[in-house]
């Protein structure tokens, strides 16, 4: 007995082969049926379309699991770090100690920005977005080393390594140095002997005669924040990157388009919008139980930021861990956010109400994470950029999925079309 699913379409059926990943998910395979039938498959916001097979990260939303590379994300949170995570996510196992030390070389090597980008970084307007700065200069990546950036992915692909650790190392140091000159602060160069996260906030806070430490904590907080965020499969943005990768694209503009998609409020920029949500209602004097009430109206696009997803319809398995960390945080830093309150009582009020029960609307990575940014002292328009910093790895490594594969086909969707049906040109004169 054949295993295809059959598709009557009038009084025709047509014999659809079924595809199964390593986890036992299952796809009807309708590459071939417009061909054969002449219907495509309507699916707006492809929330049951699967757009490419990947062997990276596997998530099952109705069980909240997330694992890269087969690893659980809570035992890599546990047991790893953001760089040797990254590093899985790239090239498929985790590092031994040369890899891990030719990588950390790679991305030391590479840290720096070139002059002419520091120069066009204090040329942006004071009130720039640093989500705009950042896609324009990581697509100006390509332009200072463009060996790396043929849009020939056969030579990418050999340079694979070094373009991978320029993205990697330098995103961090073109985010620091956004936010310095944004500020009208001097720029802070990279930092030898420092680790990547380190790094970073010694980028964003010292000052020319006072290095910032970081805390064991606050170090830790930040290195966990990244992982998480690492990859998540075929998001918005990654699904971005993989397009545009798709016309044989380099590494450099395809991440950059991934950050433009990453900046919408309904992806990436949720984290911002929770914050200014839960200041709000610390402002308003509301406890947040107005607010819940208002959100399941929805009037206003009145929505409950960091809560709810695509693919999760349980708790994100990252709002768990990043819940957790941010309780640590605050304790050690001796913080006390009145909005980590807001937040807990929103979800505990969110968790009983029917509205988000029957429509499974649990907290997403969002919800917590602005609490951590915001008490390691990363202003709120930083906060999408550390979620793309964060993201990289995955962009990455599905650019090179896209980029190895030697059948890949240009994505192309089909529509359907429901303008004017065709009609003769008036000219202007008898309009
Ligand atoms: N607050 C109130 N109602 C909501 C919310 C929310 N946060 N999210 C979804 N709903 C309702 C929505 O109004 C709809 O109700 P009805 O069936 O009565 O029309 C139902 O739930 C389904 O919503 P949807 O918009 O069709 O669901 P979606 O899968 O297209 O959207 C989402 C997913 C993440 C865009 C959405 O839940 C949302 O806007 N959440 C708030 C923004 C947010 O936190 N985004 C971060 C996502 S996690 C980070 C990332 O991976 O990018």
């Amino acid at each position: 007995m054949s295993n295809d699913a059959i598709l009557k379409i009038k009084d025709k059926e047509y014999s659809l082969p079924m595809i199964v990943g390593s986890e036992g998910e299952t796809a009807i395979d309708t590459r071939k049926l417009r061909n054969q039938s002449g219907c495509i498959t309507y699916d707006e916001g492809y929330g049951n379309t699967g757009s490419c097979q990947s062997d990276i990260t596997f998530i099952d939303g109705e069980q909240g699991i997330l694992r890269y590379r087969g690893y659980p994300i809570d035992e890599l949170a546990l047991k790893s770090d953001f760089i040797e995570t990254t590093y899985l996510i790239i090239y498929g196992d985790l590092p031994t100690s040369e890899q891990r030390a030719e990588f950390a070389r790679l991305l030391s090597a590479n840290a720096h920005v070139h002059s002419g980008m520091i120069h066009l970084l204090e040329g942006y307007s004071r009130d720039a977005h640093p989500m705009a700065i950042l896609s324009a200069m990581v697509n100006s990546l390509g332009c200072y080393d463009p060996h790396l950036a043929t849009n020939d992915h056969k030579h990418d692909l050999e340079n694979f390594s070094e373009a991978s650790a320029v993205a990697i190392s330098k995103v961090r140091t073109i985010a620091a140095v956004s936010y310095r000159v944004s500020k009208g602060l001097p720029v802070i160069y990279p930092k030898e002997g420092l680790s990547y996260c380190d790094n970073f906030l010694h980028m964003m806070f010292s000052e020319p005669n006072q290095d910032y430490v970081a805390t064991p904590e606050v170090s830790h907080a930040l290195n966990l924040l990244l992982l998480l965020h690492a990859d998540h499969e075929q998001n918005c943005s990654t699904s971005t990157v993989r397009m545009v990768a798709s016309s044989g694209a380099n590494l450099s503009a395809s991440t950059s388009a991934g950050i433009c998609a990453l900046w919408g409020p309904k992806h990436g920029g949720a984290n911002m919008a929770v914050i200014k949500m839960l200041e709000s209602i610390h402002a308003e004097g509301d406890d947040g139980s107005r607010f819940v009430e208002a959100a399941k109206t929805g009037k206003g696009g009145k929505r409950l930021m960091g809560f709810g997803h695509r693919v999760y319809k349980n708790f994100d398995p990252r709002a768990k861990i990043i819940g957790q960390a941010c309780e640590k945080l605050l304790d050690s830093l001796g913080i006390e956010d009145p909005c980590l309150d807001i937040a807990r009582h929103l979800e505990s009020v969110a968790l009983k109400d029917d509205y988000f029960i029957e429509r499974k609307l649990y907290p997403n990575v969002d919800f917590y994470s602005g609490i951590v940014m915001r008490a390691i002292g990363i202003p709120l328009n930083m906060f999408t950029v550390m979620f793309a910093i964060g993201r990289m790895p995955g962009w990455i490594a599905n650019w090179k999925e896209v980029a190895s594969d030697p059948k890949g086909k240009i994505y192309r969707p089909r529509q359907i079309y429901t303008g004017p049906v065709k009609r003769d040109y008036v000219s202007i004169e008898n309009r």
